[in-house]
């Protein structure tokens, strides 16, 4: 096994470092969060930090990028009454959804620029990606500041919207047919294959698979 300390980590190339660490995590979930601004100007970005942070109630967690720049996504969160959308990313759209991630002006929309579409549902004021096969509608409830400028923005899940044939009896999701990405690092996105299901584990007992 190769050592790589901390202080290698910091001496390493910006971009390589860059690289190394946003791998360490391992695969990550691929979703479009999408805003509007209060003048219904709308955004959507690549996101891979969301995070389950508890059932009941709801709630996942994103991770934003330092404000030190002029991040679209966390200020239309902030002034549109803390909605905002989660949009798995299908795998049919991998360069669309990537392309998400460049710096566009704020006038522009990422919805048209990048080839989705917005939708609106159920009179919630941020828009949803139509293509997107699961879509989740939240509401900024807690923000925390991390000590690298980034924040911990937690939202409770008040819509979900999922294609019925994905939604499994037992409440589980079939995310690999729903053609779904997963990413890793900065720039990789992956197809999944179907998962091997165990079960609650419980202890003095071997987990076997569910057939
Ligand atoms: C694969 C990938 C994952 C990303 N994940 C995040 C993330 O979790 N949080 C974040 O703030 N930015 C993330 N970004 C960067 C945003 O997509 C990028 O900064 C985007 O321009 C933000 O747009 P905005 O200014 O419209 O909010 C990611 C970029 C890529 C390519």
């Amino acid at each position: 096994m190769r050592h790589i300390t901390a202080a290698d980590i910091t001496a390493f190339e910006k971009v390589y470092r860059l690289n190394l660490v946003n791998g360490l995590p391992g695969f990550k979930p691929a979703n479009l969060v999408g805003t509007a601004a209060p003048d219904g100007q709308t955004n959507l970005a690549i996101f891979s930090s969301a995070l389950h942070l508890g059932s009941d109630p709801p709630v996942l967690g994103i991770v934003t990028r330092p404000t030190t720049v002029p991040r679209h996504t966390y200020q239309n969160i902030k002034q549109n009454g803390g909605c905002y959308t989660l949009n798995h990313v299908p795998l049919t759209m991998l360069a669309q959804a990537h392309y998400t991630s460049a710096n566009f002006d704020d006038d522009v929309s990422e919805f048209e620029a990048c080839g989705f579409t917005a939708v609106y549902r159920d009179d919630f004021p941020a828009p949803y990606v139509a293509e997107s096969p699961l879509s989740i509608g939240l509401r900024l409830r807690e923000e925390h500041a991390i000590f690298n400028g980034t924040a911990l923005l937690v939202g409770t899940v008040e819509h979900v919207y999922v294609r019925p044939e994905a939604l499994r009896p037992d409440g589980t999701l079939d995310l690999v047919a729903l053609g779904e990405a997963a990413i890793t690092g900065l720039d990789g996105y992956h197809a999944v294959e179907p998962p091997v299901r165990f079960g609650y584990a419980r202890p003095g007992q071997m987990p076997e698979a569910i057939r």
